[in-house]
C-alpha cells in the first residue's frame, strides 16, 4: 500500500492543513497519484478475496471522520461513509435537519466543536459556496469538500477522471463534451479543471443562459484554449471521447424558466443522438438522473456505452484514496 509515500494534494497554500477544496491549480502529478491509489482499493464490493478496501480496514483506525452535509446526497456521502469504514475509521453524520445549525448556530461552529471532540477529519457539503473552505480556515483539520453550490466537487471530479481513464485509456488530447446545467454545476466546474490539467480538450454544450461564454476563461493559464463552448449538441457529437450529460438543477436557479420546454428536444441525450457518438465514446452523468430530460433511460441503462454505475462504485475508491492521502 503506498500511501505513505503520496504526496498530499495541497491546494490552498492559506492553511497550514492539508484539505482537498477544489481540482483548480492542482497539479496533473498530484491528480494521477490519486488516480493511481485509488485504483489499488478497487474493487469497492468489499468482498475479502477480491480487496475491495478489505486489505486496508487498519489505516484509518482510531480516526473520526465526520460528514458534514447541509444539502441532500445519496451517492456523495454514502460513498464517503463507505470509504472511511473500508479503511477503519469511525464515521459520524451531522445533516442540518436534526442539528443545530436549524437553531442558528453556523457550520464552522458546528466543525469548531466536533474537532474540540476529537474529531480528525470533515468531509462538507453545503449550498454556499466557499464553506468548506470558511471551514478549512477555521479548524487545524483536513477539510475535504463534497460539493459546494456552485463552485466545486472535487472528488466527483476525481472520479469521473477515473471512470474516463479505465474506459479511454491515456486521457491526454482526448476530447470530453459536458452538456447541460453548466452554470449551475459543481460538477462541470471540477471536471474542467481536472480534465485540463491532464491534457483533455473540453467543449461545454447546453443553452446559451446555462453555458455563458466566460467559461472559455475559467482554466489555469496553461490550459488556455482546451475549452470550448458550443451551442448546437447534434454537431459536436461525432467528435466526442465522452460525453457527460449534467442534471439539470432546479433546486439553483431559475434553470426551468431558462430552459422552458425545448430542453428535452435540443439537449437530451436519446437514442439517436447516442448512436452518433463515436462507437469507443463513453456515457457518463453524475447522478441523480432527471430521467426523460437530460438523459433518456435506454441511453443511461445500457451498460456497453453507459459508465454510470462504474462512477458510483469508483466513487468509493477514489473517496478512499483521499482520506488515506490526507489523513496518514
Ligand atoms: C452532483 C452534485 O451534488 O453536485 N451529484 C453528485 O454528487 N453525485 C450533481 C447533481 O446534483 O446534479
Amino acid at each position: 500500500m503506498p500511501a505513505k509515500t503520496i504526496r498530499p494534494p495541497v491546494n490552498d497554500p492559506s492553511t497550514t492543513h492539508r484539505h482537498l477544496l477544489g481540482l483548480e491549480g492542482m497539479r496533473a502529478a498530484a491528480i494521477v497519484e490519486l488516480l493511481d491509489l485509488a485504483e489499488t482499493f478497487l474493487p469497492v464490493d468489499g468482498h475479502p478475496s477480491t480487496g475491495g478496501g478489505s486489505r486496508h480496514k487498519d489505516l484509518l483506525a482510531h480516526r473520526t471522520i465526520a460528514n458534514l452535509f447541509f444539502e441532500d446526497s445519496t451517492r456523495t456521502r454514502s460513498s464517503f461513509t463507505i470509504a472511511a469504514r473500508r479503511l477503519g475509521a469511525d464515521t459520524l453524520d451531522i445533516a442540518s435537519a436534526g442539528s443545530s445549525v436549524v437553531k442558528g448556530e453556523t457550520i464552522v461552529d458546528t466543525a469548531l466543536n466536533l474537532a474540540a471532540m476529537g474529531v480528525d477529519a470533515f468531509v462538507v457539503r453545503c449550498s454556499a459556496s466557499g464553506g468548506p473552505h470558511m471551514i478549512a480556515n477555521a479548524v487545524s483539520k483536513p477539510v475535504i469538500n463534497a460539493g459546494d453550490g456552485r463552485h466545486e466537487h472535487p472528488t466527483q471530479g476525481l472520479l469521473d477522471l477515473l471512470t474516463l481513464r479505465q474506459r479511454l485509456g491515456e486521457l491526454r488530447g482526448k476530447t470530453i463534451g459536458i452538456v447541460g446545467d453548466v452554470l449551475n454545476s459543481r460538477v462541470a466546474r471540477s471536471d474542467v479543471h481536472g480534465l485540463t490539467a491532464l491534457g483533455c480538450n473540453v467543449t461545454l454544450c447546453g443553452p446559451p443562459p446555462l453555458v455563458p461564454r466566460s467559461f472559455e476563461k475559467i482554466t489555469a493559464a496553461q490550459a488556455t484554449g482546451r475549452v470550448r463552448i458550443a451551442h448546437d449538441l447534434d454537431s459536436i457529437l461525432g467528435e466526442l471521447d465522452a460525453i457527460i450529460m449534467l442534471r439539470v438543477q432546479f433546486e439553483r436557479s431559475d434553470g426551468p424558466a431558462l430552459i422552458s420546454g425545448d430542453y428535452r428536444q435540443l439537449y437530451g441525450l436519446n437514442a439517436s443522438r447516442a448512436a452518433q457518438l463515436p462507437p469507443h465514446a463513453v456515457i457518463m452523468h453524475p447522478g441523480p438522473l432527471n430521467r426523460g430530460l437530460e438523459i433518456d433511460s435506454d441511453v443511461a441503462d445500457d451498460p456497453r456505452r453507459s459508465a454510470i454505475l462504474q462512477q458510483a462504485g469508483n466513487g468509493v475508491a477514489v473517496r478512499m484514496a483521499v482520506l488515506a492521502t490526507l489523513l496518514q
